[in-house]
This record gives structure tokens, C-alpha cells and sequence, in this order.
């Protein structure tokens, strides 16, 4: 570029970042940008926007608009670009200034640059995309052609929203869940729709908060997901339709997890499935994980399978990290609700393999209680949050319990217990025996404990967690 190019480009950037709502834009003949101000006229400008009305200046000279409007944005940070970039286009679209060409070139070249910025500044490439092309897909800028590719599409069976999030390309790169969709949420688009909007509700599981399961998600990928074949799964914040439905489409701004797309199916969808061909360590891996996360959902549905590749994939970790094992509470309101459909997979049958009982002995619950506090003190800054002494409860009690479940799983998987076993011991039981229900063993132990703090009991006030610990030791020791 020669270096009087070069000047005007950079002035025409300047121009390009002076334009507000109303301005019109005009060039000359040597590619030089004219703003004219709402209101004002002078004879030069007049001119100018009249000669740039012809048409064959028009196809010669939108160039520059597109050069400078993309050097402008080079310059921006990710929080100015939308705001800009309405305003840019407004002012293009009102003096119809570019060819459909030049305008679908430079949406596509503003996009790229928010993309980088993005990037620059931390957000991993595919959530970038992802943010990209949910913007796209609902910018009445975009062509309807490059819309319908990469455009959200809602994954079915689910009980709240779940979008599959496509790339440029229009290859599907990941599932994201907006917190306002979740079940009991405003805009859950099945039956679960919330009565009120206070704080706290609990009408799913015990020990699950409604407009939580977001932050479940990625917690249970920051917490296990270097060990267990879970997807990589962020939060994202974007404009979405409240719903996808034709008339519901308002724009609103969204907050969710994200997770990669795996191929593979769920398990409850594959005819002639071998439950046999998954490997034992995926295996292992997912269930302790479940235990560890405290997962109520692991159902059929919540398992991927790729059978390709052989390998298993957890999906859904919306209702994880339960508070229901929390001994603070009254006897009566603690329960098992860890519920996994591998119990009877034979993988569970054998012993623990090598490589999940380092990991079960190794795991550090003071770094798993940072990560959950810090995620879901974030519930707060969040439409429809609780108060923040019953969001603190709420977090005391997913601590709790998940410093239980780490401690009974290291002692039975130390007495060498398998996984069916340790299985049974944490999982809920539906019992057909009505007066006789099978209790899970770490319900009791959680009871116990309560009760011994309920009735002031020395051992209890010395140190609760000794207590908690001799409780367990006395229920294990007839275990073989
Ligand atoms: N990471 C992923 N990769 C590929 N497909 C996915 C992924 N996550 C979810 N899906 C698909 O989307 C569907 C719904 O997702 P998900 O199970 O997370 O939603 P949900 O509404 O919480 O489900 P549930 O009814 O089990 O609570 C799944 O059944 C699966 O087909
Ligand atoms: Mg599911």
C-alpha cells in the first residue's frame, strides 16, 4: 500500500469511528470518506453524497467503506462491538452505500474481527465460534443463505432447552443450555415452568436449586473432567430468542453453559447396544465421577456412545453437586439422591482398576470446595437469585456433602470394595417393599451425624468430622 493510501485509510478509519445514528457517509474519487452530520450540509459534502449516490462510483468505491470500517474494528474490544457495530451498519444500510457483496464481505470480516478479539482476550476458539455464530444467526444483517447453516437448533428430548451451536461451516461444535430454560425456570420450554420467581426452589431433587444447573455443568467439567470422559464445558452470555418458537422470538440476553458436541448416540436411543464393548476404565471413570459429582441424573439418556471410536462420553451435568448429604440439616431431610443407571453394567462387577483408585485416593477436597465456591457465588450476579445468606447455605451444604462422599469413597474403595458395591452403598433405592425400604448406607451415616448434632452429642462438638469419619468406619467394618 502506497504510503498515501496508507494516510487514507487511516482517516477514513477516523471516520468510520465518528459516525453516529443519522450521519450520512459519503466518498470521492480518490476513495476518501465524508461524514455529514445529522442536520448539517455544506455545499462540498452535498456534492460528494450526490456523486456517491451513482452507481458506478457506488461498485468502484464501497471498498473503502469496507477497508476502513474493518481497520476501525481492528481497534475495538469485544464489549464495543456490538454497540458500533448497529450503528455502522445503520448508517450504510440508510445510504445504501455498499453492493450486497461489499456489505455481506465486510459482516463477514467484522464478525472475523470480533472472533479474534475474543480470542485475544482468553475465550477458548470454540466458544468464540459459538458466541460468533449465535450473533449471526439472529443479526437481520446476515444473508439468509449463511442463517440457515449455521443457525441453533434445538436438541429434542431433553426436559430444558438444549441448542446445538454450529460453526461457520455449519458443522455442529457444541449443546448450549440458557439458565433461563433449565427446569422451574421462566423460559423452560416443557412443563416445568416456575410459579414464582423468589428464591431458591428446590421442586426437582431435595438437594438441587432450580437456575443452578448451569453453573452444575461447568463445575462438574472443572472438577472432573480432566479425569472422566466429560466434554469440555464453559459459560456463555449472548442475545438469544426467548424461545425458538415463531412467536416468542424477542431477543434477550442469555446466560448458559456451553459444551463441545461428541458424536455418538445416547444410550437409551441405540438398538442392539452392547453395553458389554464399553471400556471398563471409560467406565470406571464416568461412575466415580458420578459419586464424586453427586449426580442425580445419570440416566441412559445422559451417556453417549460412540461406537467408532469405542468410546463412552458423559453428557448433562445439570444435576450434580447435590447439598442433600448435609448433616447440618434435620435428620429427616437428608437423602441419598446420587441415581445412575450403570449399577448393573457389568464393568462395576470386577475390582477397582489401578488407575481410578489413584485418582479416588488422590483427590484433594479442599481444591474441589475453591472451585465450587467460586462458581456458584456467580448464581448472584444472576436474574432470580436466591438471597445471599440462602445461596451461602445452599453452597455449605454442596460442600458438605461432597467432602462426605470423597470420604466415604476413599475408605470403601481403600477396603476394597468395587464400584457395584460402593454403588448401592450412596445410591437411592427405589424400594417396592414399602415397609421395609432398603436405606442407602451413606444416607445413614448422614443422619446419624445429624442426629449426634441435633442432640449435642461431646463426640459430635469436638470435631464433626471425626464423628462423621468413626460413623462410617462402624458401618464398613462388616463390609468384605
Ligand atoms: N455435548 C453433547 N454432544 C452431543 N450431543 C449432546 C451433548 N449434550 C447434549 N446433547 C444432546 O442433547 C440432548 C439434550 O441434552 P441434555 O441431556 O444435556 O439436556 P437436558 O434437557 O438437561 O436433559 P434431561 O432431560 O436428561 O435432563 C441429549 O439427549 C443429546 O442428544
Ligand atoms: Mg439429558
Amino acid at each position: 500500500m502506497s504510503s498515501e493510501s496508507a494516510r487514507i485509510l487511516a482517516a477514513n478509519s477516523q471516520v468510520i469511528a465518528s459516525l453516529q445514528e443519522g450521519d450520512l457517509l459519503g466518498y470521492d474519487q480518490e476513495g476518501r470518506l465524508y461524514v455529514q452530520k445529522s442536520g448539517e450540509e455544506s455545499q462540498k459534502t452535498q456534492r460528494v453524497f450526490e456523486e456517491a449516490q451513482a452507481k458506478t462510483l457506488k461498485q468502484e468505491k464501497g471498498q473503502a467503506i469496507v477497508l476502513a470500517t474493518q481497520k476501525h474494528f481492528e481497534t475495538l474490544d469485544s464489549k464495543e462491538f456490538l454497540g458500533t457495530y448497529r450503528k455502522v451498519l445503520q448508517v450504510i444500510n440508510q445510504d445504501q452505500v455498499l453492493s450486497t457483496v461489499d456489505k455481506k464481505n465486510l459482516v463477514d470480516a467484522l464478525y472475523q474481527s470480533h472472533y479474534k478479539h475474543l480470542c485475544n482476550e482468553g475465550i477458548d476458539p470454540v466458544t468464540a465460534e459459538a458466541t460468533i455464530t449465535i450473533m449471526m444467526s439472529f443479526d437481520p444483517e446476515v444473508d439468509p443463505e449463511t442463517k440457515e447453516r449455521i443457525s441453533p437448533s434445538r436438541a429434542t428430548g431433553g426436559m430444558s432447552g438444549a441448542y446445538y451451536i454450529r460453526n461457520r461451516e455449519g458443522e455442529k461444535i457444541g449443546v448450549f443450555k440458557p439458565r433461563d430454560e433449565e427446569p422451574y425456570m421462566p423460559n423452560n420450554p416443557n412443563r416445568c415452568k416456575r410459579r414464582d420467581t423468589g428464591a431458591i426452589r428446590t421442586e426437582m431433587r431435595n438437594g438441587q436449586a432450580s437456575g443452578t444447573a448451569c453453573y452444575k455443568e461447568v463445575i462438574a467439567y472443572e472438577v472432573l473432567g480432566d479425569f472422566a470422559p466429560i466434554p469440555p464445558t464453559t459459560f456463555i452470555e449472548v442475545y438469544f430468542p426467548r424461545s425458538l418458537r415463531e412467536k416468542d422470538r424477542e431477543l434477550i440476553l442469555k446466560f448458559g453453559s456451553f459444551q463441545r458436541f461428541v458424536e455418538g448416540y445416547t444410550l437409551d436411543t441405540m438398538r442392539n447396544l452392547d453395553v458389554e464393548s464399553i471400556p471398563v476404565l471409560d467406565l470406571q471413570k464416568m461412575a466415580f465421577s458420578d459419586i464424586v459429582g453427586y449426580n442425580a441424573d445419570r440416566s441412559m439418556g445422559n451417556m453417549m456412545y460412540d461406537s467408532e471410536k469405542n468410546q463412552l462420553h458423559c453428557i448433562d451435568q445439570g444435576v450434580t453437586f447435590l447439598s442433600s448429604l448435609d448433616w447440618n440439616l434435620p435428620p429427616d431431610d437428608i437423602l441419598a439422591e446420587v441415581s445412575c443407571h450403570w449399577g448393573d453394567f457389568p464393568q462395576c462387577r470386577g475390582p477397582i482398576l489401578p488407575e481410578v483408585k489413584d485418582w479416588i485416593l488422590g483427590l484433594d477436597e479442599n481444591k474441589i470446595e475453591s472451585i465450587i465456591r467460586s462458581r456458584m457465588q456467580m448464581v448472584l450476579t444472576q436474574e432470580n437469585a436466591p438471597s445471599t445468606g440462602d445461596l451461602e447455605k445452599y453452597i455449605n451444604g454442596i460442600v458438605v456433602s461432597n467432602k462426605t462422599l470423597i470420604l466415604f469413597i476413599k475408605k470403601a474403595a481403600e477396603k476394597g470394595c468395587t464400584l457395584s458395591q460402593i454403588g448401592e452403598m450412596v445410591m437411592e433405592i427405589e424400594s417396592e417393599n414399602e415397609t421395609d425400604p432398603k436405606v442407602p448406607m451413606i444416607q445413614k451415616i448422614c443422619r446419624e451425624t445429624s442426629a449426634a448434632r441435633e442432640a449435642n452429642n461431646p463426640n459430635f462438638l469436638v470435631d464433626p468430622w471425626k464423628f462423621v469419619s468413626d460413623t462410617m468406619d462402624k458401618y464398613l467394618e462388616d463390609i468384605h
